[in-house]
C-alpha cells in the first residue's frame, strides 16, 4: 500500500462553525417543546415491522453554511441514518439495500444479537454485493442506547457517513420531558468542502492515531442549535461514531447525571463539570436539566489537544421555567440482566497483547498464515497485531464453551491509545494497571491508554464466532482484529 502524505494532518478546531438549527437529522420529532406535564419520554410511533436501510452515495449538508452540500454515503439519505426504536425483547427487522458501488454489510454494534445477524463480512455473513440485499432480523434483548454501521471496509465506509443510532426502549422508560440522540463525529474535509478523499488507506494515519478529522459534527451538522426551555429534564443519549477520535466532551454549568454506558444502566451520579470521555464506538446516556435562565445558551464542547470545539448549542426559549423546583437526582434504569462473571477455578484466563504502532517495538508479525518483518507488513497495509499475529487469525483466540467465565488481559504494548469492542458481549472491568476495579460496569468498547493494562471479565454466554477488535478503524483494518468462539 503506498505511503500517502494527507495535505494535513493536525487536526485543529472546526474552520466552519456556526450554528445550525438541529432538526430532522436528529430523528426525533421531539424538537417542539413539549407541554407542562412531566411525561413519559418517547414512544410516539408506533414503527412499522419492516424498516429499510438503503446504503447509497448521496448528499449531506455537513459543512454548511459554508459548503451547501457535501458527498457522502449515507443510509436512507441522511447522515446520520434513521434513528431505528424498538422496545426491549422485540424482535427488529431490517432490510439492507446496498446501492454502493462495494459490498457492505450493518453491525448491530453493543447488542448482544444472534451471531448470524452481527453483520461481519467473511465471519458471520458474505458480505453482502453491490446492488444485492439482506434481512437482518433478531430480538434486541436489553434496553439501551446502540449503534449501527458497515462492518466491511469500516474505515471508509463509516468514514462517508454510514452510521445510525439503535434505541431500544426500556419497558417503561424512564421520565424525563425529551430524549435525544446526539451522534458525535469528526470528519477529514478538504478545501472545497469534500470528504478528504485521498488520505483513505494512509499508512500515516493507520501507524499512529488513526483518521482525525478537522470539522465536528452532531446530528450531521457543524454546531448546531437545540432548542431547550428552562427546567426541563432531557435524556440526552450521546455517540462517538468518528473513526479514531477520541472525544473529551463537557456540557458545562448544568447537573448533568450519568445514567448508562454503552447501552447498559450504571448506578446514576453527578458527573464532575459534566465531564465524559467517549472512545469511538462508546455511548453514554445522560440526563441533563436545563437549569438556566430563559434566554440564555451554553455550549457543548469537545476538547483536543489544542483547545476546544464548540460541538452544539443549548439555546434556551424566552418562556418561564417548566417546573419550579428542580427534579431530585434520577433514580437508576432497570439493569438488562447480564449474567455476573464468576472469577473461581473454572474461569478461562486469556491474555492480548496489543502489539506495533508508530514508535512501537514489534519487529514482525504472523499474516495470511507467515511471519513477515515489519516492511513486508507495511507493503501489505498491516502495522498492528494481536499476540504475534496482524489481522483476523484463523485459530480464534479463545474458543469457550457456552456460560463459562472469560477473563482478557489486555496489554498494550505501544503508547497509542485503543478501543477495544467485544462483538455478543459486555464485559466488566475488572483491574486497571494493577489496581482491581470495584463494582460492575458493562461495556462493549474498553478504552486503554498508551501502556494500559486492563482486565476484563464476561460469561460467555452468546454462541457464535465473534470479533475482538480496536474501533479506531484504522488500527482496526491495519491488523487490530482478532475473534473467538464460543460453543453452542
Ligand atoms: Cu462498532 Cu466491530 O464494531
Ligand atoms: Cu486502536
Amino acid at each position: 500500500m503506498p505511503v500517502r502524505q494527507p495535505s494535513f494532518t493536525r487536526p485543529g478546531p472546526p474552520r466552519f462553525s456556526r450554528r445550525r438549527l438541529l432538526a430532522a437529522a436528529a430523528g426525533s420529532s421531539a424538537f417542539a417543546l413539549p407541554g407542562i406535564s412531566l411525561a413519559q419520554s418517547s414512544v410516539v410511533d408506533v414503527e412499522p415491522p419492516t424498516h429499510t436501510l438503503t446504503a447509497a452515495a448521496g448528499q449531506a449538508p455537513l459543512f454548511a453554511p459554508d459548503f451547501a452540500q457535501t458527498d457522502v454515503w449515507a443510509y436512507e439519505g441522511t447522515v446520520p441514518g434513521p434513528v431505528l426504536r424498538v422496545r426491549k425483547d422485540a424482535e427488529l427487522s431490517v432490510r439492507l439495500v446496498n446501492r454502493l458501488d462495494q459490498p457492505t454489510t450493518v453491525h448491530w454494534h453493543g447488542v448482544r444479537i444472534q451471531n448470524d445477524m452481527d453483520g461481519v463480512a467473511n465471519l458471520t455473513q458474505a458480505p453482502v454485493a453491490a446492488g444485492a440485499s439482506f434481512d437482518y432480523r433478531f430480538r434486541v434483548p436489553d434496553a439501551g442506547t446502540y449503534w449501527y454501521h458497515p462492518h466491511f471496509r469500516s474505515y471508509e465506509q463509516l468514514a462517508r457517513g454510514l452510521y445510525g443510532v439503535l434505541i431500544v426502549e426500556e419497558d417503561q422508560p424512564p421520565q424525563v420531558d425529551r430524549d435525544l440522540a446526539l451522534v458525535f463525529d469528526d470528519w477529514r474535509a478538504d478545501d472545497s468542502g469534500n470528504i478528504h478523499e485521498q488520505s483513505f488507506g494512509a499508512m500515516m494515519d493507520w501507524s499512529h492515531a488513526g483518521r482525525l478529522g478537522n470539522v465536528l459534527t452532531v446530528n450531521g451538522l457543524s454546531y448546531p442549535e437545540i432548542p431547550v426551555r428552562s427546567g426541563e429534564r432531557l435524556r440526552l443519549r450521546l455517540l462517538n461514531t468518528a473513526n479514531a477520535r477520541v472525544m473529551p466532551l463537557q456540557i458545562p454549568n448544568h447537573p448533568v447525571y450519568l445514567v448508562a454506558l454503552d447501552g447498559q444502566p450504571v448506578a446514576p451520579r453527578e458527573l464532575s463539570e459534566g465531564k465524559i470521555v467517549l472512545a469511538p464506538g462508546q455511548r453514554a446516556d445522560v440526563f441533563v436539566d436545563m437549569s438556566n435562565a430563559p434566554g440564555t445558551e451554553t455550549s457543548v464542547l469537545m476538547s483536543h489537544r489544542e483547545g476546544e470545539v464548540q460541538a452544539a448549542l443549548l439555546a434556551y426559549s424566552d418562556e418561564p421555567p417548566l417546573r419550579p423546583e428542580p427534579l431530585p437526582a434520577p433514580e437508576a434504569l432497570p439493569a438488562n440482566g447480564i449474567a455476573a462473571p464468576q472469577r473461581d477455578a473454572q474461569a478461562l484466563d486469556v491474555e492480548l497483547r496489543m502489539q506495533g504502532g508508530a514508535m512501537g517495538r514489534m519487529a514482525s508479525a504472523r499474516f495470511k498464515g507467515r511471519e513477515m518483518g515489519m516492511r513486508e507488513l507495511v507493503a501489505q497495509g498491516m502495522v498492528w497485531a494481536l499476540n504475534g499475529t496482524a489481522g483476523r487469525p484463523e485459530q480464534p483466540l479463545l474458543d469457550v464453551q457456552r456460560g463459562r467465565t472469560v477473563v482478557v488481559r489486555m496489554v498494550n504494548e505501544g503508547r497509542w491509545p485503543h478501543a477495544m469492542h467485544f462483538h455478543g458481549h459486555h464485559v466488566t472491568v475488572v483491574e486497571r494497571n494493577g489496581n482491581p476495579v470495584e463494582g460492575t460496569e458493562w461495556r462493549d468498547t474498553v478504552m486503554l491508554e498508551g501502556e494500559d493494562v486492563v482486565s476484563v471479565a464476561f460469561v460467555a454466554d452468546n454462541p457464535g464466532k465473534w470479533m475482538l477488535h480496536c474501533h479506531m478503524l484504522e488500527h482496526q483494518a491495519a491488523g487490530m482484529g482478532t475473534w473467538f468462539r464460543v460453543q453452542a
